[in-house]
């Protein structure tokens, strides 16, 4: 089994490091606070826990932080909530690999067992989860969830960089997962790129911003997305994001079978970009004063 060597980062949780991928699993500012803010309150998930139930989407569990996030957020607010939970999940080596004393210790004890049994087993079930994990790639096992016709009330949405995994920002996969959004669910991603932005609403979503902390500094200017079939549940793009997505950079990634390898994504997209009239990236870095 590969072995995950746990690395700190600045909130006292720890990540993982992908050799594959060429990135951590989480933000070196804080692990534990990333899944809280740009998952869980990105989705409004305390607001909506006075629900008698919730159904929760989490794409690329990896170590299982936004589930984790997400349960103790909700049973904070309403100990009684049934959650049915899907998380999709490539390498079964991650969840398993984050079972140590260490990495668990964030969380509390009953989250801590869930995360054990998922970690293990790839399924709980107890009188207010029921949850699953789906091994596979992601563009497969959506179409479990799809066939069951599954809807998420907040889907997290956390795989590696679009430079580094396209497979999973494609308009053909964000197709899919809006498929599992509830017609009031809301979707949150750490990713701004105008390239993903676009691809959410091509697939007909609306998009917000999530705002930016008060200590980022200018070139920081948001914090990632969240998109929803409705536009006022979400909190605005600025006029300079609004420009952004006029720009060569948000010509999205395509993968029109689901099937293709990074090299061709990354390919196609390269060719789209250098055959666009659109302003370039750099001239409106300029116009805006971003570095
Ligand atoms: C940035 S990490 C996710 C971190 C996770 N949300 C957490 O809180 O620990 C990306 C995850 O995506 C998984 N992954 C990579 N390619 C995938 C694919 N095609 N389908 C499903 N999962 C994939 C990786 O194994 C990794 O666990």
């Amino acid at each position: 089994m590969t072995h995950w060597i746990p690395q700190a980062t600045q909130d006292g949780s720890y990540t993982f490091f992908s050799s594959e991928f060429g990135e951590t699993f989480h933000s070196l500012a804080g692990a534990k606070a990333e899944a809280f803010q740009k998952f869980s309150e990105a989705t409004h998930l305390a607001a909506r826990a006075a629900s008698p139930s919730l159904r929760l989407l989490d794409v690329c569990y990896g170590l299982g932080y936004n589930t984790a996030a997400a349960l103790e957020t909700i049973w904070a607010v309403n100990p009684h909530c049934h959650i049915e939970l899907y998380g999709l999940e490539l390498d079964p080596t991650v969840p398993a690999g984050a079972l140590t004393p260490e990495l668990l210790s964030c969380w509390s004890s009953p989250v801590q067992a869930i995360l054990q049994t998922l970690g293990q087993t790839h399924h709980h079930k107890c009188d207010r989860l029921h949850a699953a994990l789906l091994l596979g790639d992601a563009r497969q096992t959506v179409q479990l969830l799809l066939q069951k016709g599954f809807q998420a009330d907040a889907i997290f949405f956390d795989p590696f960089s679009p430079q580094r995994c396209p497979q999973l920002w494609s308009v053909e996969f964000f197709q899919a997962i809006a498929g599992a959004l509830a017609s009031d669910g809301i979707l949150s991603t750490y990713s701004r790129s105008a390239a993903v932005r676009t691809a959410l609403r091509e697939v007909g979503l609306y998009i917000g911003t999530l705002a930016p902390s008060e200590a980022a500094l200018p070139h920081e200017w948001s914090q990632g997305t969240v998109a929803a079939w409705r536009a006022e549940m979400l909190p605005p793009l600025s006029q300079m994001e609004q420009e952004h997505l006029r720009t060569r950079a948000s010509i999205p990634y395509r993968d029109p079978a689901l099937t293709d390898s990074r090299d061709t994504i990354l390919e196609r997209h390269k060719q789209e970009q250098q055959t666009s009239d659109l302003e370039s990236t750099s001239s409106w870095r300029r116009r805006w004063k971003i570095r």
